[in-house]
Order: C-alpha cells, then sequence, then structure tokens
C-alpha cells in the first residue's frame, strides 16, 4: 500500500545527501542484510511495531511499518518477534510507566532469541531522563531514537544491525519534512494524515511541545497528493491530524488557513468522509464553521477540548479562553450545524483546583452535553510550569471530583446517544464484529459506533457470516437500539 515510489539508486555511489533518496538507499542496504539473516535463519524475519499514545503515533508506526515491510520482515501481532519496536508516549505518568513495565518482557522473550532487535522510539525518547534510565538499566535494547528524526528509521536500522552496541540518535528540533516515504495502513479504506507537526502553544501541564517540537505545516501541495494517492488506492475517510489544526499554514512560505486547506481538500474526487483533530478553541474561525456547514465531506463532528471550565484555571493552564468564550463558539457552531457532535477532554486536579473551580467545569459539560469526553486525572509532567507550580492537589480530592465527572459525562453521552435511535443514517463500514462474525461494525459521522445485520440473512432465519464486501462502503444503517455508547443495527438495502 502507498509503495509506489521506486527510486533508482546507484548503490555504489554511497550514500545520498538528500532526503528521502538517502532513505531508499539504506533501504537497500537493510533489505540485504535481512536476506542474509533469512538465509541463515532458514526463515522469514518477524517484526512487531506497538504503539502507544495518539492518532499522531499511530500514523507514525504506519510509517514504521512500512519501512520494516519494504525491507523484508513479516509483520505479526506478537512480540516475540526478531524486531520490536516500542512507538512511545509520555503525555501522563502512566502512558510511561507502561512502557518500563513492557520492556521487562522483552528482555526475557530477548534471552530466548539473541538476536532479536528492540528499538523504542516516539515521545518519551525525547526526554533526557528517560534514555538514561533506558542505557543504565534496560542494556538488552539495540536502538533508540525520537520523533524529530523518525524519517531516518531505515538508515538507524542499517545501524543497529551492523553495529554491535547501543544506537542512539535523539535530536532537539528538526525544520525538516521529509515525504514521500513508504507507509503501511492499518486500514485499507481509512487513513490519519499530518498536516503539521509539533505544538507552539505550551498549555503549562502539556509535555507535546517539549517532545514535538516547533510547530511546522506540510505543504498544501504535498497533503493534497498525499490524499489523491490514497483515495486512488481505496481510501474514502482520511483523519487529518496535527496538535491543533486550527492553526495550520501560519507558517508556509504562502499563509493559508485550515479552512481553505479543507476547501482544496473537498475537491477531491472519490474522497467521501473528511475529520480532523485536534481543535484548539483559541483558533476556531468563523470561516471554518462556515466551511463545515457548507460541506458534504466534512463530518459533522468537532473534538473541542475544554480542560476545564473554570475561567481561573484556563488562565493557569494558558489556554487563553475563558468559560464565556468557550460556551459562545459551543452556540455558534450548534447555530451553524444543529446536529454536529461535540466531545472534549477534560484535565481535573489541575494544580490549585478549587471545589468551586470543579464545579465549574461540571457546569460547562451540563451546558454543552458533550456527545462523548475522555477525562484525564492530571499528571504532572517535570519540565512543564504546572510542575513547578504549588498547591498541588490532594490525590483523594481528584479521584472524587473525577468519578462524579465520569459518571455525569458518562449520563449525558447515553442520553446524547438515545436521541438518534430509530434513525436511518449513513455508515462507513469498517469490520466484521469482533465478537459475533454475522454483525458489521462501522461509524457515524458523529464517530459513534454502529454494530448492524445485514438484514437479508435475517430474512432467511440463518445467522450466516457477515456481508465483508461491504467493507469501506458507506451504507445506511437504520439504528434500532442504542446500547449507551453504542448503536445495534438493521442494514438499510
Ligand atoms: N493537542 C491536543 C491534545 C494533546 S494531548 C489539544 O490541545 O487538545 C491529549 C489530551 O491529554 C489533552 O487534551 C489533555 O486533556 C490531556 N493531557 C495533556 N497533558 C496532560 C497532563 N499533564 N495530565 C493529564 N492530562 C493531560
Ligand atoms: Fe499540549 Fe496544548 Fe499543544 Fe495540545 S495545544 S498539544 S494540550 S500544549
Ligand atoms: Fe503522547 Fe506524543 Fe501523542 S506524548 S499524546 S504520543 S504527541
Amino acid at each position: 500500500m502507498e509503495k509506489t515510489i521506486n527510486m533508482q539508486i546507484n548503490m555504489d555511489a554511497g550514500a545520498p545527501v538528500m532526503e528521502p533518496q538517502r532513505q531508499f538507499y539504506y533501504m537497500d542496504l537493510a533489505k540485504n542484510l535481512i536476506k542474509e539473516r533469512e538465509k541463515a535463519y532458514g526463515r522469514k524475519l518477524t517484526a512487531h511495531v506497538e504503539t502507544f499514545g495518539c492518532q499522531m503515533n499511530a500514523r507514525d508506526s504506519e510509517k514504521l511499518r512500512g519501512i520494516l515491510d519494504t525491507i523484508g520482515y513479516v509483520q505479526v501481532d506478537t512480540e516475540e518477534a526478531d524486531f520490536v519496536i516500542y512507538n512511545t508516549c509520555t503525555v501522563r505518568e502512566n502512558a510511561n510507566n507502561k512502557v518500563y513495565g513492557r520492556l521487562g518482557t522483552l528482555g526475557n522473550y530477548k534471552k530466548k532469541n539473541p538476536e532479536m532487535m528492540i528499538a523504542l522510539c516516539g515521545c518519551m525518547m525525547q526526554e533526557a531522563h528517560v534514555v538514561d534510565r533506558l542505557k543504565k538499566d534496560y542494556r538488552f535494547v539495540n536502538l533508540i531514537f525520537g520523533t524529530h528524526n523518525i524519517f531516518k528509521f531505515a538508515e538507524l536500522v542499517v545501524r543497529a544491525l551492523t553495529e554491535k552496541q547501543l544506537v542512539v540518535d535523539i535530536w532537539e528540533d528538526t525544520t525538516q519534512i521529509v515525504e514521500d516515504l513508504p507507509i503501511e495502513r492499518k486500514y485499507s479504506f481509512k487513513s490519519g494524515v499530518n498536516i503539521m507537526f509539533g505544538c507552539n502553544n505550551f498549555c503549562s501541564y502539556c509535555i507535546v511541545p517539549y517532545v514535538r517540537g516547533r510547530e511546522r505545516s506540510r505543504e498544501p501541495k504535498d497533503i493534497i497528493r498525499e490524499i489523491e494517492r490514497l483515495v486512488a488506492d481505496g481510501v474514502v475517510e482520511v483523519m487529518l491530524l496535527g496538535q491543533n489544526v486550527n492553526s495550520y499554514g501560519k507558517n508556509l512560505d504562502q499563509p493559508m488557513t485550515f479552512a481553505e486547506l479543507l476547501r482544496e481538500i473537498e475537491k477531491i474526487d472519490g474522497l467521501e468522509r473528511i475529520r480532523f483533530m485536534t481543535s484548539h478553541p483559541k483558533d476556531l474561525s468563523d470561516e471554518l464553521i462556515e466551511v463545515m456547514a457548507q460541506s458534504k465531506k466534512i463530518c459533522k463532528h468537532m473534538h473541542l477540548p475544554l480542560q476545564s471550565g473554570s475561567s481561573r484555571i484556563l488562565k493557569k493552564m494558558n489556554r487563553h479562553y475563558n468559560k464565556e468564550q468557550y460556551l459562545t463558539l459551543v452556540d455558534k457552531l450548534r447555530a451553524a450545524i444543529p446536529d454536529i457532535a461535540i466531545t472534549t477532554d477534560i484535565i481535573v486536579g489541575f494544580p490549585g483546583e478549587t471545589k468551586e473551580d470543579f464545579l465549574e467545569t461540571l457546569d460547562v459539560v451540563r451546558k454543552v452535553r458533550y456527545d462523548s469526553a475522555f477525562t484525564f486525572i492530571y499528571s504532572k509532567r517535570s519540565g512543564t510550569p504546572a510542575a513547578e507550580m504549588e498547591d498541588q492537589v490532594p490525590e483523594e480530592e481528584v479521584k472524587e471530583n473525577f468519578d462524579i465527572l465520569l459518571k455525569e459525562v458518562q449520563q449525558i453521552a447515553a442520553e446524547k446517544a438515545k436521541a438518534l435511535e430509530g434513525a436511518v443514517l449513513p455508515v462507513l463500514v469498517e469490520q466484521v464484529n469482533e465478537h459475533d462474525s454475522t454483525l458489521l461494525t462501522g461509524r457515524l459521522s458523529n464517530n459513534s459506533v454502529v454494530h448492524f445485520s445485514c438484514t437479508a440473512d435475517q430474512e432467511s432465519g440463518t445467522n450466516s457470516h457477515a456481508d465483508e464486501s461491504l467493507i469501506g462502503k458507506i451504507v445506511d444503517v437504520k439504528l434500532a437500539e442504542c446500547k449507551g455508547f453504542y448503536y445495534l443495527g438493521e442494514l438499510c438495502r
């Protein structure tokens, strides 16, 4: 998939300086190294990529798989493989701990297969204390690299396969964006598409700007070309990815707004659904709302992280909006796009958060009535301004507020979902249901999950396997029953 770029590389001339040619050179070298190992083992070599964290990381993992595939590894679902790479996240402490925990198991696999290669990359690796700990306590690791030089993966694999010692390559930041490397998509019919990298917002609790670097947008022509290729390869839905898509294009030589980019993407024939995340409320423009309202392809879903409903806390969070401005934005969205689903992220227990502050958050939740919300307990990230703030909230109080919030959010989400019961709506079919092979599973434009039967089977009274030919197609489904946060439905033929 997407491995259409066929670079002619003269292996005798040494490594090219230019990218991506340089990486294709190293892919060819790696292929030969893998072939030699295959001969020695008398079998194919296997690889496993494990993703922690957000959709940005998931997309990066597809890039890693694209390279591993190209150089001859067979992807497997188990971590008992010849090459295992963890693409890590460090947004909260528990994301971090998970990685250390699981590395222990990998170490045991390596005792059984001493030639096994273990690599670590992603956001956690941008933190010096992490790399120091890995070097000291996890000496079986072969390769460590960060977020800024992931495009160099082929080159780093060659080094790790040939050098007998740990290879570490971490960059502080980069302005470079390398296009046209191979990518192995998880789904044939939908895909993430990076439109920008990094973040300049420095919300005071957040580690992302430190581990993902400064904001840089891809050229619109590169984005459009990527989506056109994806569509030619069967993709009908794209998710445009950026930490703050609403500030897209500001640093381009020829600046362009996110709304303008969406207008261009809308024109791509064959593309049926456009999603994006994440939108920072401070940069959500009227122009974007207008484009969404007019669009036939942009999904009626806005993920609009609130973080806190207290203007006092929002200020300390460095979010650049207050409670009233947020609520006004929601009103504007609903006025322009009445059936829009609004989802959010909320942090409970930010330093200095009082009961009154928490009640403000609860108030916003009740006013907005989110279709769903991710709720997080504040996690102290060293290096961020919030980590230095006094009056960190006691754990007991945070837990109590968190439970109240979660209950409220879930109840509202269930009520909202119930309102669509009985409706017939388009569903993008994603897969055969994981637990019941007579059902298909897909998503509504508002991102809700629907499990549905194909009525033809019901008529004949047999419970046969679901119609897999519908995967990747958009079909009308009657949402017969709401089950809280998902639906059971029937295909309308
Ligand atoms: N760029 C996106 C989201 C990035 S991280 C945005 O601005 O919304 C995803 C979510 O993780 C954030 O929205 C926030 O709710 C949560 N998060 C980030 N840092 C956190 C921290 N230190 N503790 C708890 N949750 C955090
Ligand atoms: Fe983190 Fe804020 Fe940037 Fe989102 S916008 S990634 S929360 S700093
Ligand atoms: Fe985690 Fe990095 Fe995403 S810290 S949330 S994987 S940008």
